[in-house]
């Protein structure tokens, strides 16, 4: 018996569909409802005093909550909006000048945080090189390597690959990158939470991830882990208030806080916060060590039922260098895709990796065997074709 299975009772979408998706978005723990009513009753009750008895200090507290799930401190975490948000704050809290101007980043980096830095990079007197990948899938840690030079000052990239769930050695990127004085900004949004992930064993100086998919968190936060020795000669252009030393003095001039709070902007996202803190909790005490334990056999399980069908696997081979997706290209995949999900199998599709199953710390394995019988079954019916010019999102 997998002892993890016993979390499944703490998320109740599991007992209504087969949940394959946690890359996208995880299950909702069934203590979130408790969770907003705590945040609707502080509003109502206390109204403005609500910002004094907690609220105010939110981004942090919650931090503090994530923060042994990477290796981080309490006061060193700071929940923000976005992740595309918090990689623009890490930008443009840095000097550009012409000696030191490049941003590398790569191709297989996740197109939102992509855009947002190549537009506000040639702003800030910066100029980004993007290292191509010749399969489109990994990221060859040589040749991203030999792109960071004397002239870089940040790089900007992520812990594990979006489309295809590999992970890069960014141990070896960071050991690299400090000996030629740049410095490393991991998106760990497909890490944290399947995996354990220790900020200080990797050597970045910003690590930076969502809630919603693998923490079972919920949309609206992300976090963001600077180390503290980079943060405090960090004067970040996207700022606000709650960055300020004393925010309530109202104060003509900027002067930043220390710690986590330096790196806030305006007015924090109070119900996502509240919302953000069971799937988190619920890691933690399922502990990532046994997840990823779990996640690697489950994920290699999958390889081997996508290559008894001849299914194309986008995933690496090597458990090691392969976080928590299985993206395998079968026949007709958008169609297949959409056919699993009109029969309440949950999964998702990405042009040029296939379907991607996600299993998690709460996956059965007979659910994996139920999504690939599924997709047997939708290819030898032909069930796909009813699928076929429908142009809909899948997930
Ligand atoms: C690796 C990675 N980075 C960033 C994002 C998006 O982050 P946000 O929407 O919080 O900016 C995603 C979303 O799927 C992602 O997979």
């Amino acid at each position: 018996m997998d002892p993890l299975l016993s979390y499944r009772s703490e998320f109740p979408i599991l007992g209504r569909c087969t949940y394959l998706v946690s890359n996208s978005l995880g299950a909702m723990p069934r203590a979130v409802p408790d969770r907003l009513a705590e945040y609707v009753d502080a509003w109502e009750a206390r109204g403005v005093r609500a910002w004094a008895e907690g609220w105010w200090e939110m981004p942090v507290a919650v931090g503090d909550e994530l923060a042994p799930l990477i290796g981080a401190y309490p006061g060193e975490v700071a929940m923000v909006p976005t992740v595309t948000l918090s990689q623009l704050s890490v930008l443009s809290a840095l000097q550009y000048p012409p000696a030191r101007d490049e941003v590398v980043m790569t191709a297989l980096d996740f197109p939102s945080v992509r855009y947002a830095i190549e537009q506000m990079a040639p702003r800030l007197g910066a100029r980004v090189t993007s290292v191509p990948s010749d399969d489109g899938l990994v990221m060859d840690a040589d040749r991203l390597c030999a792109a960071i030079t004397e002239r870089t000052r940040l790089v900007a990239i992520s812990h594990v690959l979006f489309r295809s769930a590999a992970i890069v050695d960014v141990q070896r990127v960071c050991a690299h990158a400090h000996a030629v004085g740049a410095l490393v900004s991991l998106d760990g949004y497909h890490a944290a939470g399947v995996m354990p992930v220790d900020v200080r064993a990797i050597g970045c100086d910003f690590y930076a991830g969502g809630v919603l998919k693998w923490l079972c968190g919920g949309p609206g936060g992300s976090f963001l882990w600077v180390a503290p020795e980079v943060s405090q000669e960090c004067a970040p252009a996207l700022t606000g208030w709650q960055a300020h030393q004393r925010p309530f003095a109202f104060e003509g001039e900027m002067a930043y806080a220390a710690g986590a709070r330096r790196w806030l902007g305006g007015t924090p996202v109070i119900p996502a916060l509240y919302a953000n803190l069971e799937g988190p909790r619920l890691v933690r005490r399922a502990g990532t060590e046994a997840i990823r334990h779990k996640s690697m056999r489950q994920t290699a399980a999958l390889i081997a039922m996508a290559d008894a069908r001849g299914f194309t696997v986008a995933a690496p081979r090597n458990p090691a260098a392969r976080g928590g997706t299985v993206a395998f290209d079968v026949p007709h995949a958008a169609e297949v895709a959409r056919a699993l999900l009109a029969r309440d199998v949950v999964i998702d599709f990405r042009p040029g990796a296939g379907i991607r199953v996600a299993p998690h710390f709460y996956t059965s394995d007979a659910e994996l065997e139920q999504v690939v019988a599924e997709i047997d079954d939708i290819l030898r019916s032909g069930a796909w074709r009813a699928f076929e010019g429908v142009t809909s999102t899948v997930t």
